[in-house]
């Protein structure tokens, strides 16, 4: 019950730090949050419902991640009354059905596929792209939005940076399906369509997108529960440690975070190792470098050998 005050309290640290100024909480929510006090202070354990709490794995709840597993629904609580998130409705409450891995899964990947606001932000003959890869795996890569590569194939990181990706994956002795590679958002953010009604060019989500879609990617990471998740870029490292916790790349990579208690490694997104290509050989190799010193750290954190090969990439 305690992680259930400390994760609505992150989560209300997360809303003030993206630009949320008020946010109202129902009275049947506050009714929750009271009796979830005073169990605390008597020392009992309530659902959701305000009953005895159930048998472990029996009328499993999941809102937005491990502390949420068994507590009250509280991003429909939440309503976020701010200024250029008119279209987008307060973020949505994940409820996950019992069962496996493999059966929560599909759920999710079901209700975000045919979620109405994420399928509303979708041109006519482009998918909502939910993540991939194995559910067992060690390590999940969590990526900024899909491009048009991805919003065409349904799948996250196909296009160019999606095959650097593949190939660093492969680096690691890894196939791509030993991984899990998910995205901060589940559309492409849109930007006006050319004549033809064709999108050119991507952009960043707004704080308010990636709100609404953390919870999708929230939901995959306590499904899979990987040792260790890895942020490619400062858009992906912003939608889990929050829109204004820092200011560059450079203050959070390198080191080790902790994201709702799993280990978090920030690197750079493949895109930036692309563009770098234009800086000429020496630049790319030199941010490849950096990014790679990330990977091995990865690599060393979740158990996987390391040949001196591996150890020397891009020196
Ligand atoms: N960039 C991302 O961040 N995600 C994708 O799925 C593709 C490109």
């Amino acid at each position: 019950m305690r992680a259930v005050l400390l994760a609505l309290t992150d989560e209300l640290k997360r809303l003030k730090a993206a630009g949320v100024k008020t946010v109202s909480v129902s009275d049947e929510s506050m009714a929750t949050l009271r009796r979830l006090v005073a169990a605390r202070n008597t020392g009992n354990r309530i659902s959701e419902t305000g009953e005895r709490k159930p048998e472990a794995g029996k009328n499993e709840k999941l809102v937005s991640g491990p502390v949420l597993a068994e507590s009250p629904p509280v991003y429909s609580t939440l309503r976020q009354p701010v200024s250029g998130s008119a279209n987008l409705p307060p973020p949505p409450e994940v409820v996950l059905p019992p069962g496996d891995k493999s059966v929560r899964w599909q759920a999710l990947r079901e209700l975000v596929l045919n979620h109405p606001v994420c399928r509303a932000h979708v041109r006519p003959g482009k998918q909502v792209v939910f993540g991939v890869g194995s559910l067992d795996a060690k390590v999940m890569f969590v990526g900024e939005a899909p491009g048009a590569e991805e919003e065409q194939q349904g799948e996250p990181f196909v296009g160019p940076a999606g095959q650097l990706l593949t190939r660093m994956i492969k680096a690691m002795g890894l196939e791509r399906g030993e991984v899990y590679i998910g995205n901060i958002m589940n559309w492409r953010p849109e930007l006006p369509p050319r004549a033809d009604g064709t999108q050119a060019g991507n952009r960043e989500p707004t704080p308010e997108e990636m709100a609404f879609c953390l919870p999708f990617i929230t939901a995959q990471i306590e499904v899979v529960a990987p040792a260790l998740l890895v942020a490619l870029g400062a858009t992906a490292a912003r939608g889990l440690l929050g829109a204004h916790s820092f200011k560059t790349l450079g203050e959070v990579r390198g080191r080790w975070h902790d994201y709702r208690g799993r280990p978090l490694r920030v690197t750079y997104h493949p895109s930036y190792l692309l563009r770098k290509e234009m800086d000429g050989r020496v630049a790319a190799n030199r941010a490849k470098r950096t990014a790679w010193e990330d990977f091995l750290a990865v690599m060393e954190r979740a158990g996987l050998s390391i040949s001196e090969k591996q150890r020397n990439y891009f020196l």
